[in-house]
């Protein structure tokens, strides 16, 4: 079977573009990758020789030889499902966890995101705390980028605001989300400082520029991004209607929410009543 026939080139090519449709991932912003293992890859005949390699730039050897099917950079999200196999790559870690190899796709010699070291750094956080971990998504979702200019960069603030805009919240992310300062994009700092964040948390903002996700698989992965940018959203609707809030979820029926869900809100972010 050919890889380019594979169900996850079929579903990473819906994401990036439901992605592009929700307004996210304007010209080639956004990136994604999804873990694989040999087992998920042994039926595909195309992924077995090395294409090209290039130097990852840090120490990746905690993911020795596993393989993440990825965005590639300068790409945009809009056009992934029209030429997968130009603007996706298959890439497989090498043994001593230094290098990239290529196995399958960039065929008009593309190059893995820039956010690459910062995909790798979040899977190796969130491995460390979650066996089930495969999917990283980035990506620009306007209602989240405007809070970060308006709202103080503290993470109890954020995922209190984002937790009181909507019932749901609480119950997908009862964790909260984290948040780093703004740093430069594509580099191996904010990839540290990202991962750093993700041992507690599965979304880290990051101010001025967008979000990154962590999930078990790609549906899950979206649907969280898309929650935490629907509570940012419904707090910009709110500043739209006057900005006046008259009534609002209380910490004692967001504790209720977690005990019915059957989820544990991070108690750091509620006060005592
Ligand atoms: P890439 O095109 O390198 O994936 O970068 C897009 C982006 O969103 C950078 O943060
Ligand atoms: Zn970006």
């Amino acid at each position: 079977m050919k890889f380019y026939d594979s169900q996850y080139v079929k579903k990473i090519c819906e994401i990036t573009r439901a992605s592009y449709q929700h307004g996210w991932d304007e010209r080639n912003g956004g990136n994604i990758s999804l873990r694989l293992n040999e087992e998920d890859l042994k039926d595909y005949s195309d992924i077995i020789e090395v294409k090209k390699t290039f130097n990852l730039g840090f120490d990746a050897s905690q993911l020795a030889e596993k393989y993440f099917l990825i965005t590639g950079t300068g790409r945009y999200f809009r056009n992934v499902i029209l030429q997968p196999s130009l603007d996706l790559g298959l890439i497989r870690i090498s043994a001593d966890g230094k290098k990239g190899e290529l196995r399958w796709g960039f065929e008009d010699g593309g190059k893995p995101t820039s956010e690459f070291p910062s995909h790798l750094m979040s899977h190796i956080a969130r491995l460390a705390v979650d066996s089930k971990q495969r999917v990283v998504m980035h990506c620009h979702p306007t209602n989240v980028i405007a809070l970060s200019f308006t709202q103080d960069l503290n993470e109890r603030h954020w995922s209190r605001l984002l937790w009181k805009m909507q019932a749901e919240s609480l119950v997908v992310f009862p964790e909260g989300v984290g948040i780093i300062p703004y740093m430069t994009p594509g580099t191996n700092e904010i990839g540290i400082a990202t991962a750093k964040k993700m041992q507690d948390f599965r979304v880290v903002i990051w101010p001025h520029h967008g979000i990154f996700g962590v999930g078990s698989s790609l549906d899950e992965t979206f649907g969280l991004i898309e929650t935490v940018e629907k509570a940012a959203l419904i707090y910009s609707q709110i500043g739209a209607q006057g900005g006046q809030i008259k009534q609002e979820i209380t910490d004692e029926q967001l504790r209720k929410l977690g005990e019915a869900f059957d989820v544990q809100p991070n108690s750091k972010f509620l006060t005592n009543y």
